[in-house]
């Protein structure tokens, strides 16, 4: 049933994305006459759990999120703990009735994450996944540009997403090196994003091919992989996925998209430019950041104009992402991506492992 009224939250997991995801919410609650409240942080780091909970107002500091779960007047928890930890917390809350935004990727394995998504579908609660690509204002104008009669038929993506390999000191903590608690390195832990880009842009995969590479000695955390996606539509995409050890180099994308009339592609995968090239065109052109937003938001309050308030957000793709979940919640829009979503890609990559462990292409039954 849709809710109204104040929406009463807990974050679950107070690091990095459970930081991201309060300052969101304090962001829509103060354009929202505080339609949402964190009202509970779970954290066994009690002290992570305080800091981020004396940013809000009266909020409990806890440390399992059982505690969370028991608190029946609580309407939605954010999952932000690592990878390990999402299928029993999720399954938890859905028992317990309260509606779930997970981060991704979903769980250790396709099998956990469908055992997740038919606990929810049983418990009729809203859910969300955090694939916050979908929410990019530089992909979103890319997808748009492609899909324009005069591109033509898209016939071939490249990829390159790297990385510094997060247990080096960009991210506080170390767990991505650990194997009991993340689903594997760079494919899933970070390519996840770009699979699910893929398919949010070019359909349904029906065969791939993947090769995986692990300099770094973490074992079972591959820090390299390469993948060839074909598409139902018989286009092609390559994927490079690395996590390096170059300090001085930022996390970064690059994103080249080959239509029959276009070429499209940019280094920036939230805000910033974008390189075109028209069929008849002797030259590359550039759409400006500010008109990758202005056009960003056009789309934005045409598609889905329960967002547009909240268009000039710092963070603006996580702002997004949380405003539509809340909107779901109160039965103003459909939760997106939905947890299938993040299942669909969670069965791709496991998909891309195996195929690497085979050192064959296999073929996806969709
Ligand atoms: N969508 C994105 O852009 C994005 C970005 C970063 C991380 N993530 C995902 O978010 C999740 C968390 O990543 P992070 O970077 O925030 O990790 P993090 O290490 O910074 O934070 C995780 C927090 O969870 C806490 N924790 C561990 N076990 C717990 C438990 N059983 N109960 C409660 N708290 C527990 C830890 O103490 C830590 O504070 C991962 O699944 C990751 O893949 C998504």
């Amino acid at each position: 049933m849709a809710m109204s009224g104040q929406i009463r939250v807990g974050i679950i997991g107070a690091g990095l994305i459970g930081q991201t995801h309060s300052l969101m919410l304090k962001q829509i609650a103060d354009r929202t006459e505080q339609s949402v409240r964190v009202v509970a942080i779970a954290d066994v780091a009690s002290a992570a759990a305080a800091k981020l909970a004396a940013r809000w107002p009266g909020a409990k500091a806890l440390t399992s999120a059982h505690e969370i779960l028991d608190d029946v007047a609580l309407d939605a928890v954010w999952i932000c703990t690592p990878t390990a930890m999402h299928r029993e917390t999720c399954i938890a809350a859905a028992r317990a009735g309260k509606h779930i935004f997970c981060e991704k990727p979903l769980a250790m394995s396709a099998a956990e994450a469908a055992e997740m998504s038919e606990t929810i579908r049983t418990a009729c609660v809203i859910s969300q996944v955090g694939l916050v690509l979908r929410f990019s204002p530089v992909y979103t104008v890319m997808k748009a540009l492609i899909a324009e009669p005069e591109a033509g038929r898209v016939l071939a993506a490249t990829m390159r997403d790297d990385q510094d390999f997060p247990i080096r000191g960009v991210h506080a903590s170390g767990w991505r090196n650990d194997p009991k608690l993340t689903a594997g390195g760079t494919l899933v832990e970070h390519s996840v994003h770009d699979i699910d880009l893929f398919t949010w842009m070019f359909g349904s995969v029906r065969r791939l091919y993947c090769q995986t590479r692990n300099l770094s000695g973490a074992a079972g955390v591959e820090d390299f992989a390469t993948a060839e996606f074909e598409f139902e539509n018989g286009m092609r995409a390559h994927l490079v996925s690395i996590w390096h050890k170059m300090s001085g180099r930022p996390s970064n994308r690059r994103f080249e998209i080959f239509a029959e009339n276009l070429f499209v592609a940019s280094d920036f995968d939230m805000d910033g430019t974008i390189i075109l090239q028209h069929g008849a065109s002797a030259s590359q052109e550039t759409i400006s950041t500010a008109e990758v937003t202005g056009r960003f938001a056009e789309i934005v309050k045409t598609e889905r104009p329960h967002l547009a308030p909240f268009l000039d957000t710092l963070g603006v793709a996580y702002a997004l992402e949380d405003a539509n979940f809340l909107a779901a919640l109160r039965g103003e829009a459909r939760a997106y991506p939905e947890f299938d979503a993040g299942l669909g890609v969670q069965r791709l990559v496991e998909a891309a492992y195996t195929s690497a462990r085979a050192g064959t292409p296999l073929d996806i039954n969709n």
